[in-house]
């Protein structure tokens, strides 16, 4: 807490804001003026080298035998109001060239677009149910500060948060972007996460039901899945080859197009929470259907889950009683307990003597005190039959300290 909200003092040094700061920028007669003066400065020196220059072949928007008329297949004349002469306002411009046939169509027939280049349909994915809010018009402005250090502001996604206009590559769609690193400070991305952090941690904005991701992924917590650093169990028999417990893996391969065909990135998906698989996070999915929780199977075994191979007590609590990964696990991690051990308290209480903990006794053994439907545990413990069990040792924690980094 205290962390955050010194970084919320620096960020307000640095860029002192003024209540003007969202308001439309055409209240100004000159800007027209001063938007033309800034393009051909860039014309002139700035632009033709970071989009042309010899790198300039990996960056698609500045491939000419693709955008055939170069800088003049995006900007237009003096372009249209408030805008850095675009033929198209902002928030449907990349659309022209990624959206719906009927446009792509436009831009080729106006010679903006060669006849053989084929771009994926991105506006069919923001068209799905659970998307990112790219139809939050008209908050998001070029070089503004990210996370968010006012929380009044409402929360946005553009096309031009995620990739730059100029400097995107096909190997990396991020490039030009800053991004937030893990303790929260401004970098150049070199992980996908930092993309992320942007809007998903330390924002004054983030939405009451959404955690700080910086935060729950931290590699100092008990438990987390491989996203910033490789995890902390090197015991984890159901992961499918090629994973292994040093493996890294990234949000979007959670997050992500539920059509695998499709194009990829966390743009929109069919299933809750943009999910690139489906995840039912409530109870009730009795029997051995891998639907329910088909994107924890596309990394961890069934058949190693539900043989009960770590957790003696897996195939009873899944398939018998319906219990779904999330009223034990957080998908994320856990700030409380190893294994990702994050109670779902929307089903699970305090036992009858008011106990509400997991305690790890080491591989394969463990205890619990909760109540969950009705069914109290005061304790119970894992694998049955075990006696006098005590609390793993730090030193006989090797999982826990040091971190394997
Ligand atoms: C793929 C389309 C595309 C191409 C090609 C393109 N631009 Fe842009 N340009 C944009 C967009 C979109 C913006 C507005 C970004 C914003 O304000 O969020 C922009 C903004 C600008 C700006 C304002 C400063 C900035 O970077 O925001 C300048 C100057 C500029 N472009 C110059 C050029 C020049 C010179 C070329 C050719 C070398 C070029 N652009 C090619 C899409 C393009
Ligand atoms: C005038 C046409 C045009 C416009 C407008 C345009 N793009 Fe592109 N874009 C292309 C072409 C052509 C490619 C290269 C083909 C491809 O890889 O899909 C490309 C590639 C990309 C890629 C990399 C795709 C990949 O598969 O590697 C991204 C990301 C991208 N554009 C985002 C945007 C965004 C965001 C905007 C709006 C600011 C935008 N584009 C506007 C034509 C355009
Ligand atoms: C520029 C800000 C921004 C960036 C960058 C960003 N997001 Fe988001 N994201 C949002 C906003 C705004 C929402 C909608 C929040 C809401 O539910 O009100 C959202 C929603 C989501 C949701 C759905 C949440 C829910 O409750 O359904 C997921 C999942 C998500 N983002 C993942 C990601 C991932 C993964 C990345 C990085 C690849 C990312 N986001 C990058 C702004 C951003
Ligand atoms: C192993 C899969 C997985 C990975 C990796 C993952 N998520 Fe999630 N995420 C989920 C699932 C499942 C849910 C829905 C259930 C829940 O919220 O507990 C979710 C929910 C969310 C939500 C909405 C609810 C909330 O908790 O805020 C956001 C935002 C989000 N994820 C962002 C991210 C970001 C950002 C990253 C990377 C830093 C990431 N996720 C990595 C699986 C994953
Ligand atoms: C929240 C961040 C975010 C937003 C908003 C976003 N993208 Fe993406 N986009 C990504 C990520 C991440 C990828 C995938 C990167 C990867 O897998 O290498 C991606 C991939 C792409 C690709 C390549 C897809 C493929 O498989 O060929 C295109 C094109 C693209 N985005 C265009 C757009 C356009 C146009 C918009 C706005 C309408 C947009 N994106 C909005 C994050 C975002
Ligand atoms: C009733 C609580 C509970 C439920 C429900 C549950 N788990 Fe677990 N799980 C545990 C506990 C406790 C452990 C730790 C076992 C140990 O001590 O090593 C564990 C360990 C794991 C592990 C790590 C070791 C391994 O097996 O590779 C994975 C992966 C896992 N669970 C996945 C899942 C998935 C996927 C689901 C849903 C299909 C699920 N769990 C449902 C309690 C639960
Ligand atoms: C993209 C692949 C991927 C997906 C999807 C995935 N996991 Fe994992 N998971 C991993 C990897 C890799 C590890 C090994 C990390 C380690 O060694 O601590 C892991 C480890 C775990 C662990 C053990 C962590 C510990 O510290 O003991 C649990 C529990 C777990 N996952 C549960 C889940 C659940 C529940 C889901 C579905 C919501 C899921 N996983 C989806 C890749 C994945």
């Amino acid at each position: 807490m205290a962390i955050s909200s010194d970084r919320v003092r620096l960020l307000r040094r640095w860029a002192p804001r003024n209540d003007n700061k969202r308001k439309p920028r055409n209240d100004n007669p000159y800007r027209c003026i001063w938007v033309f003066a800034v393009f051909i400065i860039g014309i002139l020196f700035l632009t033709p080298y970071s989009l042309y220059s010899d790198s300039g072949k990996e960056r698609p928007h500045g491939d000419k035998t693709k955008l055939l008329k170069g800088c003049a297949s995006c900007h237009k004349g003096h372009g249209i109001y408030n805008t850095p002469m675009l033929s198209e306002r902002k928030e449907l411009y990349c659309f022209r060239c990624h959206g719906q046939s009927m446009y792509v169509e436009k831009a080729k027939s106006e010679g903006d677009l060669a006849r053989d280049v084929t771009t994926a349909n991105i506006q069919k994915e923001f068209e799905k149910p659970y998307h990112h809010p790219i139809e939050k018009i008209g908050i998001h402005q070029y070089g503004e500060i990210l996370p968010e250090v006012d929380s009044s502001m409402s929360p946005h996604a553009a096309c031009g948060d995620c990739h730059h206009h100029h400097l995107v590559k096909n190997d990396n769609k991020m490039s030009g972007i800053r991004g937030t690193n893990k303790e929260g400070l401004r970098v150049r991305i070199t992980a996908e996460y930092e993309l992320c952090f942007n809007c998903h941690s330390f924002s004054a904005n983030l939405p009451a039901d959404q955690t700080n991701k910086a935060e729950i992924f931290k590699i100092s917590n008990p438990s987390f899945h491989p996203v910033i650093a490789p995890g902390r169990n090197t015991y984890v028999p159901s992961l499918i080859p090629s994973l292994t417990p040093s493996s890294l893996i990234q949000c979007t391969d959670c997050h992500n197009n539920d059509d695998a065909a499709g194009p990829r990135g966390p743009h929109g998906s069919q299933n809750r929470y943009i999910l690139s698989k489906n995840f039912t996070t409530t109870d009730g999915s009795v029997g051995d259907s891998e639907y329910p929780y088909e994107l924890c199977y596309s990394c961890h075994r069934s058949s190693s889950i539900l043989a009960n191979e770590s957790f003696q007590f897996h195939y009873s609590h899944i398939s018998r009683e319906g219990a779904s990964c999330r009223t034990c696990h957080n998908p994320h991690g856990s700030t409380q307990y190893t294994h990702l051990i994050d109670f779902n308290r929307a089903t699970v209480m305090p036992s009858d003597s008011m106990q509400l903990l997991y305690t790890d006794f080491g591989n394969k053994k463990g205890q619990c005190s909760l109540k969950c439907h009705g069914k109290n545990h005061d304790p119970a413990v894992y694998p049955s039959g075990i006696s006098n069990p005590s609390p793993v040792e730090p030193s006989f924690m090797p999982k826990r300290f040091p971190s394997r980094r």
